[in-house]
């Protein structure tokens, strides 16, 4: 375990649940409550948080200047104009080679510049996500309402369970009124029980962050997502806020 730090690592069973969405909302909001935050993508050949953040033609370097010895993990930061406090270190644009123990080693090389590192798993689960994700301080594991999707955030949580880890919380996305209520899912209850995963926020299906992100615009303030990732950074910083789900 990386002690004393507060490394977070955004997880899914499924793919396009809304990781990179989240990661890029709880670290604009953390950087704007005053944290300095980091988000490291490893999403290797697949990046997207530049273009989630407006820096696609201004990111100079990413994970594999880092890998290869080109220069520190700090020094391969970029600057998130959005918020002050928030820097990127983007998944380089090629499959280059890792292992989990190198991204700790980046984790600890520059955690005391940060008070929150937060790791965007990327698509797709190996053995190797699996080592990576189980050193943070805390995983949040990301569902949606869908029933494959809360199937296969059960079965990634037990398995982190079953490698020890239990500093976990779920975070339900896209949840949308038509959804809830209805034959699909009774109640947002039946998904915290069949994940197992205490809940730490729900985020509801929001077009106006769609177009945000897309654009690489900021979340605009009157967007509903905007309040939730707002809600859940407080939480994560021990702040009692409690639960209320509008638009959902
Ligand atoms: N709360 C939300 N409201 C509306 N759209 C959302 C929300 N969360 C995510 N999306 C949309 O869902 C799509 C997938 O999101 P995203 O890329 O963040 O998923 P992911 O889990 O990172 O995917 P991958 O597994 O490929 O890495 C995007 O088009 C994004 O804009
Ligand atoms: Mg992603």
């Amino acid at each position: 375990m990386l002690e004393n730090s507060k490394i977070i690592a955004v997880t899914s069973g499924k793919g396009g649940t809304g990781k990179s969405t989240i990661c890029s909302g709880l670290g604009y909001t953390l950087a704007k409550q005053g944290h300095r935050t980091l988000i490291i993508e490893l999403d290797f050949g697949l990046r997207c948080l530049d273009i989630m953040f407006g820096v696609q033609d201004k990111i100079e370097h990413d994970l594999s200047d880092v890998l290869n010895g080109k220069m520190s993990a700090l020094d391969a930061c970029s600057k998130v104009e959005m918020a002050s406090n928030l820097n990127l270190l983007c998944a380089p644009k090629t499959l280059t080679p890792v292992t989990a123990e190198q991204i700790f080693d980046i984790c600890r090389s520059v955690k005391k510049y940060y008070d929150y590192i937060i790791i965007d798993t990327g698509a797709g689960i190996n053995s190797h996500v699996f080592d990576i994700v189980e050193q943070a301080n805390l995983i949040l594991v990301v569902s949606t309402p869908d029933q494959v999707c809360i199937r296969d955030a059960s079965l990634m949580s037990d398995e982190f369970y079953n490698r020890g880890n239990k500093s976990q919380r779920l975070i339900i996305n896209k949840v949308n009124k038509k959804v809830i209520g209805n034959s699909l899912v009774k109640n947002l209850d039946e998904i915290i029980d069949k994940v197992g995963v205490q809940l730490i926020g729900v985020i509801p299906e929001d077009f106006k962050l769609t177009v945000a992100t897309a654009k690489g615009d900021p979340i605009p303030t009157d967007s509903e997502a905007l309040l939730a990732f707002d809600a859940i950074s407080k939480r994560l910083d021990g702040d009692f806020v409690p639960l209320t789900i509008k638009g959902a």
